[in-house]
């Protein structure tokens, strides 16, 4: 039976995650079978977790973009992704496919995940809305504000290593006091713990959250410079990561030293 729900688990891990993912595991099961086991009941409580998010969602009646909507749109991707990303709203496309980005922004957010080696697979993207808004419309603030409880849910338990804000509205959610997209775009922002006031969920790590706002993919599609601009940016994101991984690790050393003080 144990091995049973073993196999059945990894072929999840399987279509789910990424090639990297999937040979940490394999090493995994190699130096320490019994861990492997352990970790596939880890992601399927994550996934029962983010069920409980969208059903939440689904029956969400907090602003009036419930009546319009066709589908709500949750999020997708690896439940145990490093790499989250936050877009504005679904557009019409998600609305009706029911999944963020499945237009033709998702279609160059795709490229650009390519452009570094990954794939969607590798991770988590969500939106500041979950329904979306009539004709298109930029976000209202009390959307944003109603809508904010869920976001923050999902951060929470995906618990990235880095959350990269897509365009203006998700950038400033998270970073509303440092200046424009413009003046932000491309560079790592740190968080401490605390940022999450609308809910009681623990942030999403012990060391906060880092933040690396980028331009809309939806805003560089017809822009020449600012498609180059973005994918120029998305070329820095790997250094990024391996530096909040670094800032991570000796956050969690020196808290460890400060505990045997
Ligand atoms: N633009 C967004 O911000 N999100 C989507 O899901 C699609 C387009």
């Amino acid at each position: 039976m144990v091995l049973f729900c073993l196999l059945t688990n990894v072929n999840m891990y399987a279509k789910l995650s990424s090639r990297i993912v999937r040979f940490d595991l394999f090493t995994l099961y190699l130096r320490q079978p019994e861990l492997l086991f352990f970790a596939s009941m880890d992601l399927e409580k994550t996934k029962e977790q983010l069920i409980n998010v969208e059903k939440e969602i689904a029956s969400c009646q907090l602003c009036p973009l419930y009546k319009t909507r066709r589908n709500i749109v949750p999020a997708e991707g690896n439940p145990h992704a490093e790499i989250m990303f936050i877009g504005e709203a679904p557009g019409a496309r998600e609305d009706e496919c029911g999944r963020p980005f499945c237009g033709p922004a998702g279609k160059f957010l795709d490229q650009l995940l390519d452009s570094i080696g990954l794939q969607r697979a590798d991770v988590y993207i969500a939106n500041t809305l979950k329904c979306r808004p009539p004709a298109n419309r930029d976000p209202l603030p009390e959307e944003k504000s109603a809508c904010r409880k869920y976001l923050e849910e999902q951060i929470a338990i995906i618990n990235p290593k880095i959350v990269v804000t897509l365009g203006r509205h998700s950038t400033e959610t998270y970073l509303p006091d440092l200046g424009g997209i413009t003046k932000l775009r491309a560079k790592l922002y740190h968080r401490a713990n605390g940022i999450f006031p609308r809910t009681s969920l623990p942030t999403a790590d012990d060391a906060g959250l880092y933040f690396f706002p980028l331009y809309h993919p939806a805003a560089a599609l017809h822009n020449g410079a600012m498609r180059q601009t973005l994918l120029d940016d998305f070329a820095k994101l790997p250094a990024a990561i391996a530096k909040v991984k670094a800032e991570i690790e000796k956050t969690k050393k020196d808290k460890i030293k400060q505990e045997k003080l």
